[in-house]
Order: C-alpha cells, then structure tokens, then sequence
C-alpha cells in the first residue's frame, strides 16, 4: 500500500486532519486499532471554542453541530455555596459551543466513509519505521495478515498510549508531567441539565461540575481520590456528595435519575516536545495531556491538526517546508497556555490533600478577585473561550 500522509488514530485528531487533507486533494490512510463502535461509545468532553466551531465548518462537518450544539454565552462557578456568573458574551464578546466529543468524531466519521478515504479500524500491531529519512513506512497487523503502508508523512494522532510517541528515540524526546492526587467521577443521566449553562463549584468536599450533553441529557462529575473504585458509588451516593457540594438552589434544582454511564478518569498535566521528528508529527492528546477542568483537550487536538493540515498543504501545494519547519514550535506556544490555564483552574477549583486553612483562603481569594475584578474576569473569559491559534 502507499499514501501521502498516514495518520495513526481514528479519535478526533486523526478524522479532522485526514478530513482536512482530503478536502485538499493529499491522500491519507487512516489506522485505527479500536472498532468504529468501539471508538464512537467513549464519553469525552463536550466544549468547543470558537476556532475549533470554525475549524469545524471549514472540514465541512458543521451542520449537525449548529443544528444540535447549544451555544453557552458564559459560566458560573460556585465557591463554597456562593454562586457568581461569568458572562463571556458582555465581558469579550465571545461563546462556547456545547457539543459531545463523540458527536464531532461521529460527524467526521461519517464524511470520510462519505469521501472513500481509506481507514483500517481494527489494525493491530502497529509500528512505525524510517521516519528520520524521506521514505517512512508504517506496519500493521489485519485479521492476522501482516501490511506496510510506504508514505511521505506519518501523523501520530494516537492518543496518550499511542505507539507513536513511544516509537521516537527517548533521548530525542523531553516531557513535562504533572499528576494530581485525585480523579473525576462522572455520570451521564438521561435527565434536563440542572442549569442552562455549565456550574464549575468548589467546595471543601472536593470539586463537582454541572455539564450536560442537551437539553435533556446531562453529565455530572464530583472529584474523588485517585484510588476510587466506581463500584463503591451508587447513584444515590453521587447525587447526594454532588448536592453538597453546590449551592442548595442548585442542589434543589438537580433533576436526578438512573446513570447511564458512570467512570472515574485520572487527571494529569503532561507536554512532549518537540512535535516532529524528521517526517513523523504528533497531534493531540498523544503529545500533550490536560485536566479537563478548562474543557482544553479536545480543542487543543482540534487546533494541532488544523495547523498540521495548513503546513501539509503548503508543502505539497508550494513545496515550502516552512509550515512543517514551524509546526512544532507555533503549536507548543499555544498547547503550554493551555496547560497554564487548565492547571490554574484545578488549581482553584480542587480541595488538595495539602492545601492548609492558608491554601484555603487563598483559593477563596482567587474567587473574590475574579468576581469582582472586570480584568480578571476578562481574562478568565478569553481563557477560557480560547485564545488565538
Ligand atoms: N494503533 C492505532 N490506533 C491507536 C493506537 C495504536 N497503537 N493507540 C491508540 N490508538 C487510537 C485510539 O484507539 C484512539 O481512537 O488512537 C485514537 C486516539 O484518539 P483520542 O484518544 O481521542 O485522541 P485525540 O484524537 O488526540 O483527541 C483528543 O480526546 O482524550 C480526549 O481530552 C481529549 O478531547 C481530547 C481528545
Ligand atoms: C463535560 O461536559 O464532559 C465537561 C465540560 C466541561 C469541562 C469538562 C468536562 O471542563
């Protein structure tokens, strides 16, 4: 087999930039080892920013998105029971889009399987070769039968346990790693969100958020010790820790019903750098990792492959290699705000096992300012609804 570009990963990453390469006439082979089904029932995030909104559009794929998606001019966050809302709209003049990470790979999916482009889910074994020259090969194993792809580019978009970043010499490679003492426990609940926008909260038992997937479909977390086992939670004891934790008209408000989904996931803070090596690139969460709190993953991936896609495409277009010379270093800038951001609000949102009555009153401090300072409530905004690419 050959191709121009193969991409590794059929997540978010990989479908946009194959989709964005498609639309440019570069041919790509997508290597997925998951099943379609199996990729497209993860629940993941749900919070686009404007520029990945527009990404979006400009693969083509935005219909379902506008139609489905709600638009959320701003957020609240609630401290110890005081609940204070940041309206993005009148501070920047900016929205967010609320629209299920699995409904964005699932529209993706589908205008590839639309466009023939090749993906192979199901491939295992698969392993990266002669990346340091001008002619990579990627290997594979498929029901049992061993292939290789010759291509021009390999685009690692799989994932943090990917294979990619693990097939790049360790001394070529620095990474940055932060692992927070605790995980998010949430639940998915076919019941109306408790609020029209997402409620962000902060409490001495721990953090929760009030998000949602739609009008009448919700999604809760409450922060848990990282070695919480899910089993030990029952619906009843989630929707009673999450009523504690908000303020009570919120906790009067809370629509509950039986979980349709229940997981606990990890937190951690993690940047691999550089981003290219010879002809492999890498993209999304396989070459950086954030806590969920700043709703930053998914639209860190989303912006990688858009600049990835843009510098491709000025190499076969202009055969310039300016785009791909610079891929790395224009991306990291952003991914590292990214992580400052995401890592600043866990930082005031989480009760840690460290933080004192000092830590404390500092986090409530940090609140207070937000509140009642217009910058700093601006800045939380631009954060927030995503800074420049
Ligand atoms: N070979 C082939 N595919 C692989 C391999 C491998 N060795 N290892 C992992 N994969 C696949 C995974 O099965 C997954 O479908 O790569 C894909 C990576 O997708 P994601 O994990 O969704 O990563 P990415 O596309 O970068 O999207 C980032 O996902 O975790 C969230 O918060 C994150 O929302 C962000 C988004
Ligand atoms: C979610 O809806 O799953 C979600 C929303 C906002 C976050 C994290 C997760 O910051």
């Amino acid at each position: 087999m050959r191709t121009q570009v193969a991409i590794i990963g059929a997540g978010p990453a990989g479908l946009l930039l194959g989709r964005l390469l498609d639309q440019a006439g570069i041919e790509t082979i997508i290597l997925e080892r998951r099943s379609q089904d199996y990729v497209l029932g993860r629940i993941r995030a749900g919070v686009l920013e404007q520029g990945s909104v527009d990404l979006l559009d400009r693969a083509g794929v935005g219909t379902r998105m506008h139609a489905e998606g709600l638009v959320h001019d701003g957020v609240e966050f609630c401290f110890d029971g005081d609940r204070h809302r940041f309206d993005f709209c009148a501070l920047i003049g900016r929205t967010v889009m609320v629209y299920g990470q699995t409904e964005v790979t699932r529209d993706l999916m589908q205008a590839r399987d639309g466009s023939g482009a090749k993906t192979i889910y199901g491939a295992e074994d698969v392993s990266l070769h002669d990346f340091d020259g001008t002619s990579p090969t990627v290997r594979f194993v498929k029901d049992g039968v061993a292939h290789e792809i010759a291509c021009d580019f390999i685009a690692g978009c799989d994932g943090y346990h990917g294979v990619s970043r693990a097939s790049v010499s360790e001394g070529a490679l620095r990474t940055y790693e932060r692992v927070y003492p605790f995980g998010w426990l949430g639940i998915l609940v076919d019941r109306p969100p408790v609020s029209d926008e997402l409620i962000y909260a902060h409490h001495a038992r721990g953090f929760a958020l009030c998000s949602m997937r739609s009008p009448s479909r919700s999604r809760y977390y409450v922060q848990v010790a990282a070695d919480e086992k899910v089993d030990a939670w029952s619906d009843d004891r989630f929707w009673d820790e999450l009523r504690r934790r908000v303020d009570s008209e919120t906790a009067e408000r809370l629509v509950t019903g039986p979980s349709i989904e229940k997981s606990i996931a990890p937190l951690r803070s993690f940047v691999a750098e550089p981003l290219r090596f010879g002809r492999l690139f890498l993209a999304g969460d396989a070459a950086h990792i954030v806590p969920p709190t700043g709703a930053k993953g998914l639209n860190l991936a989303l912006n990688d492959v858009g600049c990835l896609a843009d510098a491709l495409v000025e190499f076969y277009g202009e055969g310039s290699d300016t785009g791909i010379d610079h891929y790395s270093d224009r991306v990291l800038k952003r991914v590292w705000k990214a992580e400052r951001f995401s890592w600043w609000m866990t930082s005031i949102l989480h009760t840690f096992p460290e933080t004192d009555t000092f830590g404390r009153r500092i986090q409530r401090a940090e609140f207070d300012y937000l509140v009642g300072s217009e910058a700093a409530s601006r800045s939380l905004a631009e954060n927030y609804t995503g800074l420049p690419a």
